[in-house]
């Protein structure tokens, strides 16, 4: 059977942690939609634009992915106009899981079709989230270990002004 699962966040800016979500599911499922939120609230580094091109970068390999969009606005009115019931989630942390579970519950309510499969993360990324990797490379840190090749080239650029 065909099951359509759909993978949101900000992705301000992709990361190995994400990768490694995505890694899993893309040997699971065969119809993914990544799911870029704008999310102003959070004031992304990113504009929408390099967050779309960075993402799809970072996941070329993978047959299975077969969009990455954008949306603005509830992520049940996507995935119900995208016709995808199962929405994907990384859980890190029981931190996670407090906010998982209560997004999942709002979430259910707006849509009841909606169900949620959580992943958890390899160890080595269980710490890690794009604001950290913001702040290690504002700082003059080096995050080349838990981002792909082109958001650390991105990332230098940003905040070092250094050509890529
Ligand atoms: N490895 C490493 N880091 C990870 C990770 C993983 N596997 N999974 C998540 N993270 C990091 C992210 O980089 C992010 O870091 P940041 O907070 O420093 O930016 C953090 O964990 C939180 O990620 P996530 O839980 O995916 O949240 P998000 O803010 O990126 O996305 C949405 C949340 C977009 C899914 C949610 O806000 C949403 O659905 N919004 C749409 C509006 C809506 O429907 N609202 C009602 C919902 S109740």
């Amino acid at each position: 059977m065909k099951i359509k699962v759909i993978y949101p966040g900000t992705f301000d800016p992709i990361t190995l942690g994400h990768l490694d979500i995505i890694n899993k599911i893309t040997k699971i499922f065969d119809f993914i939609v990544i799911a870029i939120f704008e999310n102003t609230k959070k004031k992304p580094l990113f504009s929408i634009k390099e967050r779309i091109k960075l993402t799809k970068i970072a996941t070329k390999k993978f047959k299975t992915i077969k969009k990455v969009i954008t949306f603005n606005r509830l992520l049940v009115q996507i995935a119900e106009s995208e016709n995808i019931n199962y929405i994907i989630r990384g859980i890190r942390t029981s931190l996670d899981f407090e906010y998982e579970l209560n997004m999942f519950n709002i979430n259910k309510k707006m849509y009841p079709k909606l169900e949620n499969i959580s992943f958890f993360p390899s160890p080595k990324y269980s710490y890690i989230s794009s604001s950290l990797v913001k702040e290690i490379v504002r700082y003059g840190g080096n995050v080349k270990s838990y981002v792909p090749k082109s958001v650390h080239l991105a990332l230098l650029k940003k905040y070092r002004n250094i050509p890529i």
